[in-house]
């Protein structure tokens, strides 16, 4: 932060549906990451040039009572905040204002938040954008800035508590993963799949999925974002999931492909075979100063050799294509890897260099419409000096491994 620079971050609001119903409460990923507070109509101010110290960090919090206990249940106490963050002042959200304008003339530039995610479409205001309106209006003569490009930069680097977290959203992916290889069968439906999933996610105790799963069997598999799930899986197809548990708001994102019937066809293994290589080529170029544009170009490279391996496309097709738009692009339309976190498409901008704790999701796909076959695998895995660690090695991804257990059940 600059000198003299106070920084405002505001929780998510608790979104309304209609009626008087509202979705699940999901906490706004920068106030949690700096703060650990899970809970709606908090706001965290840094200032860390403050004249006196103890307004170096405040929490504010919502004062409860006991009408909201007796319908909500328990909000935090000024005690349990101040332990959870580690933040010695905590003050309730009421006392905002006031204590906010004793601060503000101390202060030469207010940092505000707002969402910079560039595949975000932003139609709906948050409470961070509310607050950014009236701080203006309130405070017009002071310089402001962005927080994000900072909060780009450090939450795309992951701290070991942070990896410790997502090893257990992954662990719990694992667990539901291994539970649908015994129960897939021709004539099940996706949903049911997805049913087997959510049961043992939030037994393990997940808030569940992490973004909606995509069940998708047959040619559902190659309509990347398909969601509806309520196809019927049939002898002879195969089954796409791409799935991913939650712990303590940490995402797992896992992609896996297996056949309905329990046996991949010939044509099949061998395209899902061309996938895996690719995956596996993949993860020895995500290294330390490498960036994500110069690792989809070469991770482009060798998917353009399996689709050629795989009689797709010919040399012809290659040589002919438009550089802007590979030929590769007909079978494999989307990107091969994204930062993975409290988002499931993390923070961390496209031409930064890759660093030591970054973690990436490695998913290539092939998808074959006119085959009714779309398949894509995913792991995720944190880069270290000499290459990554694969946080999913222990989940079956070799075909022959994928059958023998399908077929033990
Ligand atoms: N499941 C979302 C993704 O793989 O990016
Ligand atoms: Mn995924
Ligand atoms: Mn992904």
């Amino acid at each position: 932060m600059d000198q003299n620079a106070i920084a405002a971050f505001n929780s998510n609001d608790i979104m309304p549906t209609s009626a008087d119903g509202t979705m699940p409460f999901l906490q706004q990923t920068d106030l949690f990451y700096l703060s650990g507070i899970d809970q709606e109509e908090s706001i965290l101010l840094i200032f860390p040039d403050a004249n006196e110290k103890q307004h170096h960090e405040i929490l504010f919090i919502k004062e409860t009572n006991e009408e909201i206990a007796i319908w909500e249940g328990h909000k935090y106490t000024r005690e349990e905040a101040r332990e959870l963050s580690g933040i010695q002042s905590v003050f309730w959200v009421s006392q905002f204002n006031e204590i906010f304008n004793t601060l503000i003339f101390q202060a030469e530039v207010i940092y505000l938040n707002s969402n910079e995610h560039l595949r975000a479409k932003n139609e709906v205001e948050t409470r961070d954008a509310r607050f950014a309106k009236w701080c203006k209006e309130k405070y017009p003569l002071h310089k402001y800035k962005r927080s994000q490009p900072i909060l780009h930069k450090i939450r795309a680097v992951k701290s070991h508590i942070e990896i410790e977290q997502l090893k257990k959203a992954i662990h719990i992916t694992e667990k539901g993963f291994r539970r649908v290889l015994k129960f897939i069968n021709p004539g099940i439906m996706e949903y049911e799949i997805e049913a087997e999933l959510i049961h043992e996610f939030v037994s393990n105790r997940s808030k569940g999925f992490s973004f909606q799963p995509i069940i998708a069997s047959g040619f559902n598999a190659c309509v990347l974002h398909y969601i509806e799930n309520k196809g019927v899986c049939k002898d002879g197809e195969l089954v796409l999931m791409d799935i991913g548990a939650e712990y303590g708001n940490y995402n797992a994102d896992l992609t896996r492909c297996v056949p309905v019937s329990g046996r991949f066809t010939d044509r099949q293994k061998a395209v899902y075979n061309a996938v895996l290589r690719v995956q596996r080529e993949a993860m020895t170029m995500l290294t330390p100063g490498n960036t994500i544009p110069e690792y989809h170009k070469e991770v482009g490279k060798i998917m353009e050799k399996e689709l050629v391996g795989l009689g797709l496309l010919s040399k012809t097709d290659i040589k002919k294509q438009d550089p802007t738009l590979p030929a590769y692009k007909k079978y494999f339309m989307h990107g091969t890897s994204h930062h993975l976190g409290l988002d499931v498409h993390d923070y961390g901008y496209p031409h930064m260099k890759m660093e030591v704790g970054m973690v990436f999701t490695v998913e290539p796909g092939i998808y074959i419409r006119e085959e009714n076959l779309g398949i894509r695998l995913e792991n995720d895995v944190v880069i270290k000096e000499n290459g990554i660690v694969d946080l999913m090695n222990n989940i079956p991804i070799e075909p022959e491994e994928i059958e023998d257990i399908m077929n033990s059940k």
